[in-house]
């Protein structure tokens, strides 16, 4: 247990460069109650999906969330971009004049909070979110299920520009789906404009999800597993592709993925999720070289070894018991009935047990939330404060 000389307490502080910040964001999904239960009154209860999550996101960044199955990646992306209503907390976006003008338009003044003119979506309301979807986008996981079977690629790729009335005429709206085809290298665009999405390998639907995307021309793309339903071989090639875009449009992106060889290869930040809350945050090749919080470091021995002679780390994966629901978190660190590091120090239970630890500058710029580091007495003085 190390002394701490000054506790820093992660804040998402915009400054110059900030393009995108999350405060305390929830995201709960209510539970059905059954008639027995409305009939005795007993309290509504919520799926925890995205439970006091914070961070900031700079201009070119591709800022990585990871984590397992169900630990609210997604919800916490779709929130982001009001595809689902959040429970509590601050969405801070920095709006291009183009949005604010669109706003001015239809006569709709935006909650601003900060010097910079950050803009809270949390609380737009749904009415004047329309704007904003030329601002913010998503790439989908499946390129199968996310193009409609019935529609050609052209028509597929008309919709938003019709919806957002871009292209005045149809010529106009043909150029513009041609340049997008283009862009996205399903070159000559004739040859795939009019094909339907079963007519395309899995690399070339999800470079039309790519491009569905971008059409509207937006800075900020949430991309969520684009790569993981993908052949191993075509990977790299759509993440090359997302690279390059992103340089050429000067995109900014929320990566996500479960997969930390993938977070590796694409993401300058990374943040790791666990029953929603981040319990890890800094600098993606600062964590994945030097990995601080016991779920993270599971994480990463979980990594499919290629070489057969290592094949046997991969059964020593320092975590125990399976996923808690996330409708009954475990008090206090919600990883401790997982943490093989919860074992080895006794002296810290009582803590792990029943007080929630907070993201915790350990190093520059790496985040962690753990009782392992720094003085807990000390830290629970200073959050109370
Ligand atoms: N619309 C919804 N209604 C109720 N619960 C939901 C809803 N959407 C997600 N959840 C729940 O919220 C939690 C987080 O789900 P989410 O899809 O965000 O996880 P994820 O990290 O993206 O997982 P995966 O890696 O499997 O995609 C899960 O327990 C999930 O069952
Ligand atoms: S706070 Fe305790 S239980 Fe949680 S990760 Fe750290 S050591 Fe494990
Ligand atoms: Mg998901």
């Amino acid at each position: 247990m190390a002394e701490t000389a000054s506790i820093n307490v992660y804040r998402p502080v915009p400054d110059d460069k900030t393009v995108l910040f999350v405060d305390n964001l929830r995201t709960w999904f209510p539970i059905r109650r059954s008639f027995t239960e409305v009939i005795r009154r007993a309290p509504r209860r919520y799926v925890h999906a995205v439970d006091g999550v914070s961070f900031k996101v700079e201009e070119g960044d591709v800022f990585g969330l990871a984590g397992e199955s169900g630990c609210g990646k997604t919800t916490t992306g779709k929130t982001i971009l009001r595809l689902v209503d959040p429970t509590s907390g601050v969405i801070g976006y920095r709006p291009r004049k183009r949005l604010l003008d669109e706003w001015k338009e239809i006569g709709y003044e935006p909650p601003v909070i900060d010097k910079y003119g950050d803009i809270d979506i949390a609380r737009v309301p749904s009415k004047f979110l329309k704007p904003l979807r030329k601002e913010m986008q998503i790439i989908f996981q499946d390129p199968y299920g996310s193009l409609n079977p019935r529609a050609t690629i052209y028509k597929i790729l008309e919709e938003p520009l019709i919806i957002h009335r871009v292209g005045v005429t149809k010529d106009e709206r043909v150029d513009i789906v041609a340049r997008a085809l283009e862009e996205v290298k399903l070159t000559p665009p004739e040859d795939f404009m009019y094909r339907y999405p079963h007519m395309l390998s899995g690399g070339q639907r999800q470079r039309v999800g790519i491009a569905r995307a971008l059409i509207l021309q937006p800075r900020f793309i949430v991309a969520d597993e684009p790569v993981s339903m993908l052949d191993v071989s075509i990977r790299a090639e759509i993440l090359e592709l997302m690279m390059d875009l992103k340089k050429k449009l000067n995109l900014t992106y929320i990566f996500i993925t479960h997969d930390l060889a993938v977070a590796r290869y694409i993401t300058n930040k990374l943040a790791i999720m666990y029953l929603g809350k981040i319990v890890e945050m800094g600098e993606t090749r600062r964590i994945l070289e030097n990995p601080m919080h016991p779920y993270t470091k599971a994480l990463i021995e979980a990594i499919p070894e290629p070489d057969p002679k290592n094949r046997e780390r991969i059964r020593n994966v320092p975590i125990k018991g399976e996923v808690p629901s996330a409708i009954n978190i475990p008090p206090g660190c919600r990883f401790h009935p997982r943490c093989v590091s919860y074992d080895q120090h006794p002296e810290l239970q009582r803590y792990c047990r029943t007080v929630e630890p907070s993201l915790i500058e350990i190093e520059k710029n790496h985040w962690v939330s753990c009782w392992l580091y720094g003085n807990p007495e000390e830290i629970i003085k200073m959050i109370r404060k």
